[in-house]
């Protein structure tokens, strides 16, 4: 059965192709606006919580103001994937400063705009892709001094994933001036050093704070993984015993190759398989599904 998408616009649940927001959209001329990824597994949305302490603090920054309460959003969330009959997949939550006659500083009466979309996402071949591991290629970091703000200014991570597809790449890792990662275009990255403890870059303006980072730092700790925040460099995470990139739609994704040159013997290390079991146990959980069995996890 082919279901017709569905968009929540400022209040109202529309057919994809009627729902339309205004040209003088802030969002759309200036960028102004900010939005979260988050899972749906099983008909529910998953790591609510951090993802909406994150939105509130997207906001916070830019001064604008939350269109609507966190439950009436969790209310709208599943809403928009019963409509849209997403099981397992992503939503997509954009809030932007609203509509206003073009002119830089901020309106004094633009209302935000808030739209809801949501797609299914076969974890099966996300899963399968984990087996195989991903190739990096790296590329300077040319974002701006604010990156831990989940702003729709994503026009050097676009730039730069698909300058990575160009090179063979899934990913790209973005490099700072000194030559230490920063982060993926769309995903944080870690590596483990040869003591196997984790090492990810420590939080500030230059990388998002992932919310996928912060469950797999909990994970780690109860799993007895030690974490280090330091950044890494493009040289020790070619040397490094294990690599992987983390977000919301790729879970924990080994990475077997970094611009060519391959990391260990080439396949998904074995603290990144045991993290990404970890994960997957935290999402059935969170989905109130029963925690998966190794074999079973493999395919979720
Ligand atoms: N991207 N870093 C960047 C630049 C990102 O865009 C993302 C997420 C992450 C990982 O964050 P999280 O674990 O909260 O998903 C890190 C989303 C998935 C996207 O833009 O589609």
């Amino acid at each position: 059965m082919i279901v017709s998408r569905v968009a929540y616009v400022n209040g109202r649940y529309l057919p994809l192709r009627e729902a339309v927001i205004g040209i003088e959209d802030r969002g759309y001329q200036f960028s102004d606006g900010v939005y979260e990824v988050v899972a749906v597994m099983g008909g529910r949305v998953t790591d609510w919580a951090p993802h909406m302490d994150r939105l509130d603090r997207s906001l916070k920054e830019l001064r604008i103001r939350p269109p609507m309460s966190r439950d009436a959003l969790k209310v709208v969330a599943r809403e928009v994937a019963r409509r849209n009959r997403v099981m397992n997949g992503m939503l997509y939550i954009q809030v932007t400063r609203g509509v206003a006659r073009r002119d830089h500083p901020f309106p004094r009466q633009a209302l935000p705009s808030l739209v809801m979309t949501a797609r299914s996402i076969d974890f099966a071949v996300v899963a399968r892709r984990a087996e195989d591991g991903i190739k990096v290629a790296t590329l300077p970091d040319i974002r701006w001094g604010r990156c831990d703000i989940k702003s729709v200014s994503l026009l050097p991570n676009v730039l730069a994933k698909q300058e990575a597809r160009d090179k063979g790449a899934f990913e790209a890792w973005l490099v700072d001036s000194e030559g230490y990662v920063t982060e993926g275009s769309s995903t944080n990255a870690w590596i483990v050093d040869s003591e196997g403890r984790l090492v990810t870059r420590p939080l500030n303006a230059h990388i998002l704070p992932g919310v996928t980072r912060l469950t797999l730092m909990k994970l780690a700790a109860a799993e007895g993984i030690p974490v280090i925040e330091r950044p890494f460099s493009v040289e020790e995470a070619k040397k490094a015993r294990e690599a992987f990139v983390s977000s919301t739609t790729a879970f924990l994704m080994p990475v077997v190759e970094i611009d060519g040159a391959v990391i260990a013997n080439g396949a998904p290390g074995s603290v990144s398989q045991r993290l990404l079991f970890a994960y997957r146990t935290h999402m059935a959980q969170e989905a109130g599904l029963p925690a998966p069995s190794q074999a079973e996890a493999a395919s979720l």
